[in-house]
C-alpha cells in the first residue's frame, strides 16, 4: 500500500507540475479563455486517466518521462468533457473538483470556450510530445477515436437522450462504456503506444481498463446518490433530478455496489499476466471503495 501511495503520488507530481507548465499562458486578449482552461483543469482532479497512461507505459516497459505529455493531453480532453457536461444545457451543475463549475466562475460563452480551447490544446500537445513522429500519429488517432463522436460524446449523445426515460442495462452499458470507458481505455492504449507495447500487452491492459471504467462509472452513480458533496467536490442528487437511469436506478444502491465490485474483479483478472501489477490490481480496488 506504501508502495502504491508512493507511486501514485510520483505520478500526480509529474503530470500536475507539466499540467502548470503547459497551460501558463503569457498575458494576452485572449486571457479570460487561458484563465478559464487553467482554473478547470488545476488541481482538484483525481488524476486517473494520467495515471493509468504513465503505469501502462511503466508496466509495458516504456519510458514514463516520454508518456507524461500525452497523459497530460488526455486529461486536457477529459478536463474540457466535464466543463462541458457541467454547462446548464447538459448536466446543469454549478460544483467541480470542489469548486464553482466554470461556466459558474467566468460565464457559458467563455466555459464553451474554455472547453473548445482545451480539446484542441489536447492535439497541439500531443503534436510535439517527446515520442517518435509513428507514436504520434498512432496517439493521435486513438486520442481523436476515443474522445468523438464513437467515442466519449457518442457517449453524452445516448445520456442526454435517455434524460427522463427508463433505458435498458443494455443501452446504460453502451452509455457507460463510451461517455466514461472510452476515455479509460484510452488511457491504456496511449501508454501502451508509447512503450510500444505487444499486441498482448495492449489487448490485457485494454481489458482492464475496460472494465474499470464500467466500475468507474458504477461508482460515480452510487456517490451521485449516497456521497458527500464536500468530499466528492460535485453536487449529489444530480442524476435524479436531471432523470438519469443509473445503476442506482435499475438495481438500487446495494446491488450496485456489488455489481461494482464484480466489474473490478474482472478488471483486476485481465492483467494477470503482468509480472509487477501490484499498482493496477491496488488502483482498481482504491477505486471502487472511493469516496470521491
Ligand atoms: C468524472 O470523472 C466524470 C466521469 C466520467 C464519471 P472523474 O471522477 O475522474 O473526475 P475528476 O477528474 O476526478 O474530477
Ligand atoms: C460524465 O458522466 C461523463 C463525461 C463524459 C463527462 P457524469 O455526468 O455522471 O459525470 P459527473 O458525475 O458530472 O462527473
Ligand atoms: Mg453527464
Ligand atoms: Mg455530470
Ligand atoms: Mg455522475
Amino acid at each position: 500500500m506504501n508502495d502504491y501511495k508512493q507511486t501514485l503520488n510520483s505520478y500526480f507530481e509529474k503530470v500536475n507540475s507539466r499540467l502548470d507548465e503547459l497551460l501558463k499562458f503569457s498575458p494576452s486578449e485572449f486571457g479570460v479563455v487561458c484563465e478559464a482552461m487553467r482554473y478547470s483543469v488545476e488541481n482538484g482532479g483525481k488524476r486517473i486517466r494520467p495515471v493509468l497512461v504513465l503505469e501502462s507505459c511503466r508496466i509495458c516497459g516504456g519510458d514514463i518521462e516520454s508518456a507524461v505529455d500525452v497523459a497530460c493531453a488526455l486529461e486536457m480532453i477529459h478536463t474540457y468533457s466535464l466543463i462541458h457536461d457541467d454547462l446548464p444545457c447538459m448536466d446543469n451543475d454549478d460544483l467541480r473538483r470542489g469548486k464553482p463549475s466554470c461556466h459558474v466562475k467566468f460565464g457559458e460563452e467563455y466555459a464553451l470556450l474554455a472547453g473548445d480551447a482545451l480539446l484542441t490544446y489536447a492535439f497541439e500537445t500531443l503534436s510535439k510530445a517527446n515520442i517518435s513522429d509513428d507514436k504520434k500519429v498512432r496517439a493521435i488517432a486513438c486520442l481523436s477515436s476515443n474522445a468523438g463522436f464513437g467515442g466519449m460524446v457518442g457517449g453524452q449523445v445516448i445520456d442526454l437522450k435517455s434524460e427522463g426515460k427508463e433505458i435498458s442495462y443494455d443501452t446504460l452499458r453502451l452509455m457507460h462504456s463510451l461517455k466514461t470507458g472510452a476515455l479509460i481505455r484510452c488511457a491504456a492504449q496511449l501508454g501502451c503506444i508509447c512503450a510500444g507495447a505487444s499486441d498482448e500487452q495492449t489487448k490485457a491492459l485494454t481489458e482492464y481498463a475496460n472494465y474499470l471504467g464500467y466500475a468507474f462509472q458504477a461508482v460515480d452513480d452510487i456517490l451521485d446518490v449516497v456521497g458527500n458533496q464536500d468530499i466528492l467536490g460535485k453536487p449529489i442528487g444530480s442524476d435524479a433530478e436531471s432523470g438519469k437511469t443509473t445503476y442506482v436506478t435499475l438495481f438500487g444502491v446495494e446491488k450496485a455496489k456489488q455489481i461494482a465490485k464484480e466489474l473490478t474483479d474482472k478488471a483486476v483478472g485481465s492483467i494477470s499476466s503482468f509480472e509487477n501489477n501490484r499498482f493496477l490490481v491496488t488502483l482498481a480496488n482504491e477505486l471502487t471503495t472511493r469516496k470521491y
